[in-house]
């Protein structure tokens, strides 16, 4: 059985294929963590596996011991662990203390979804099974919830808090996960960015006795900060060394990190970021934590984020779109921007169809009076002027050439400059009568509000039951401010509910997510939008970083990408087409600028790069992903695409050499015996893992994929 409970000495053991979680019942109640990590096929003894130390300087809250030396598996504010705590509650008679203890369990096959919020889910009770365990203070009822896959190295985390008192108490705390680990010699890796540099790898050792921790407050997961972690072996590289990665399940405030304490323990730990927040939880009421996915590799990140990737592919992306080829597309934005009409597009996407593009999507500025960034977000209706046949006709006409046709959204914004605001001033998250912030002139609808969500979904929902749309693409250029930490998570659920409804009801189309980029790129959007704009910044060199960074936690099949045009609109690069094509091919497929004026030896390259990503996109979205070279640490980046029919490598560097070296691209995964060919050429998979394929940085930036079909 995956999950057992051991009645004799009080221990449950969780398993996946090649990992192992512990956790005891000390004879006081007290859940302690024992392990995760490499698999135990057999525990049996268990209270004895740790002793209580008498320890100078630690107060005895527990007969002979103290809970500040204890690897605690949901330490709680208020009792000798003076470490993080995951807890923190006040009661109605002013008191905070919270002192946990074992109440019951359950162990069942399958996995629940989670109330009101997103997270990995199973198709079939097979595939997983789930432990709850019960833990009870004075006024809460406190379950942890485990749940593990059966052929996947996953292990999800959630919590549910129920207040079991008579009255009211306040959480200003509640994590979803927060254990200890024995050791403290870890690195500590995170995704950390800007708009238009999102998710660049950021690595460093955790230091004694004191904490790393990053998060967001800014109202969504944020360019600065992705919310994922992982703690790895100082040694660990692609292949080897041990690695625990955290990512979650939520797009809004988060927190997550690693605190060492004085006998060399580390505490790793993530969810909602406690900063302001303050949630009256009402007599009888739960409250539901968003979900941790943790993986545990001994090989290293390679590992770590294919089994990450695998689970989000298949286990957090929904729908039709979740497996089905998605189409490749055109985009206006850096084509056109704001300055387009019906015409103009139609001519756009006429030239698009004939290279081999097979959807149209109308990016910003076609409703309301949007002809810049001042105004309209809010008046979902078909810009007069721009479209005076609504979004119907155009979409009819994008049709009629054989071409999809999708619309941009931004719907949970309002510019003070729109019938919206005018008609609703109150429905923008305000406080009080200080002065409102806009950035990019806008303000945030507040979703914590029913009535607001209500007004989001119809107005959308409108346009999409008018004309024949067939992707969107959902935009959120703002971070939140003028609010309250619980409004922040209030409006979280109040955009997951509207986004249950719209792609449920709306479950042909394909939505992608966006947030000046990549701002809110996390499981939680993907569970509804399979795939999301991965960054606003296009140009190819500066892709590889971001696309690189991104793969530690995200797969390929969920960043959008695009060939766009020179010199570049964000870093004024100039790099062939090949080169940008390469890039984007790594992603899903598209364009972004005004294919018309390619020269024709350049639209014959585009008509080639379609036939080429059709012929390898399956090995790219469904495929095992290996990093081969990082572009953190050298001029080259190399990954690899694998499934049963081929590998399909990217390889590209930043600058030329003169006179420069070779690289040695080794690649992974293949069969040693099998004969793989490429260009022409024929190779053993042993000779191209072993030899590997050389590569000359013959000009700055320069990229190029290589297909290696298995014969
Ligand atoms: C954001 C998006 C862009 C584009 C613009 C439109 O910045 O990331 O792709 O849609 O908004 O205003």
């Amino acid at each position: 059985m995956p999950i057992e409970f051991n009645e004799k000495n009080g221990t449950f053991v969780i398993s996946t294929p090649q990992t192992s979680y512990i956790s005891a019942i000390l004879e006081d109640g007290i859940l302690a963590h024992i392990h995760y990590g490499g698999k135990i096929a057999r525990f049996d003894f268990a209270k004895d596996v740790f002793k209580y130390i008498p320890r100078g300087f630690a107060a005895e809250d527990i007969p002979g011991g103290s809970t500040e030396t204890i690897p605690m598996e949901y330490p709680t504010f208020g009792c000798a662990d003076l470490r993080r705590s995951a807890l923190h509650a006040v009661y109605a008679d002013s008191t905070r203390t919270t002192n946990l203890r074992y109440a019951s369990h359950r162990i069942f096959k399958g996995k629940k979804p989670l109330a009101g919020l997103p997270s990995a889910y199973v198709e079939s009770e097979s595939e997983a099974d789930t432990l709850e365990i019960d833990l009870e203070s004075r006024n809460l009822r406190v379950t942890l919830v485990f749940c593990a896959y059966r052929e996947m190295d996953v292990i999800c985390r959630s919590v549910r808090i129920e207040n079991i008192s008579s009255e009211a108490a306040v959480l200003k705390n509640a994590l979803s996960m927060a254990f200890d680990l024995p050791e403290s010699n870890y690195d500590f890796v995170t995704l950390e960015g800007a708009w238009a540099k999102e998710r660049h790898l950021s690595r460093g050792a955790l230091a004694p006795n004191s904490e790393k921790s990053i998060g967001s407050c800014r109202g969504a997961s944020s360019h600065q900060q992705n919310p994922f972690f992982a703690l790895c072996s100082p040694d660990a590289n692609e292949k080897a060394g041990e690695v625990y990665a955290f990512s979650f399940v939520y797009s809004g405030n988060f927190i997550c990190g690693a605190q060492v304490d004085q006998f060399a323990t580390t505490r790793a730990f993530m969810g909602i970021n406690p900063f302001d927040f303050e949630y009256e939880l009402k007599s009888g009421e739960v409250f539901q934590t968003p979900e941790v996915v943790c993986t545990y590799s001994a090989n290293g990140f390679g590992q770590a984020s294919r089994t990450l990737h695998k689970l989000c592919r298949t286990r957090i992306c929904r729908g039709k779109w979740r497996d089905a080829p998605r189409p490749v597309l055109i985009n206006n934005w850096e084509a056109t921007y704001f300055d387009f009409d019906e015409d103009k597009i139609v001519e756009i996407a006429r030239e698009a169809k004939q290279l081999g593009v097979e959807l149209m999507v109308l990016d910003d500025g076609w409703f309301g009076k949007r002809d810049d960034d001042w105004t309209s977000l809010g008046d979902w209706e078909a810009h007069p002027r721009k479209l005076p046949g609504g979004v119907a006709r155009l979409a009819e006409r994008i049709n009629a050439l054989g071409m999809k046709f999708g619309l941009w959204f931004e719907p949970e914004m309002v510019s003070p400059e729109s019938e919206l605001y005018r008609t609703h001033p109150h429905w923008c998250l305000h406080d009080g009568d200080s002065p409102r912030v806009q950035t990019r002139h806008q303000l945030v609808l507040d979703l914590s509000r029913p009535e607001v969500c209500e007004y989001v979904y119809r107005s959308v929902a409108n346009v999409l039951r008018s004309a024949n749309i067939e992707y969107v693409k959902w935009d959120m250029n703002r971070s939140m401010s003028e609010t309250s930490a619980v409004t922040a998570w209030r409006y979280m659920l109040g955009l997951y509910g509207v986004m249950e409804k719209l792609t449920s009801e709306f479950s042909n189309i394909l939505f992608e997510g966006c947030s000046g980029g990549g701002g809110r790129f996390d499981l939680g959007m993907l569970y509804y939008m399979p795939q999301f704009w991965t960054s606003d910044n296009t140009d190819a060199a500066e892709r590889m970083k971001i696309q690189y960074g991104t793969s530690f936690a995200y797969p390929a099949s969920t960043m959008g990408a695009h060939v766009s045009a020179v010199p570049n609109h964000q870093v004024h690069r100039v790099t062939d087409i090949s080169t940008r094509g390469a890039a984007a091919m790594c992603g899903r497929f598209g364009y972004e600028l005004d294919l018309r004026l390619l020269s024709d030896e350049e639209k014959a390259i585009v008509r080639r790069q379609i036939e080429l990503y059709h012929n390898i996109e399956h090995t790219v979205h469904h495929g095992e992903m290996y990093r081969l070279s990082s572009p953190f640490d050298s001029n080259v980046t190399a990954w690899e695409f694998v499934d049963e029919r081929q590998a399909v490598l990217f390889v590209g560097n930043m600058l030329a050499e003169p006179n420069g070296r070779f690289w040695h691209i080794r690649l992974e995964g293949l069969e040693p015996d099998a004969l793989y060919e490429a260009e022409g050429k024929t190779y053993r998979g042993d000779v191209l893992m072993n030899m590997g394929l050389i590569w000359e940085a013959k000009c700055d930036f320069y990229a190029r994929i290589f297909t290696l079909r298995k014969i």
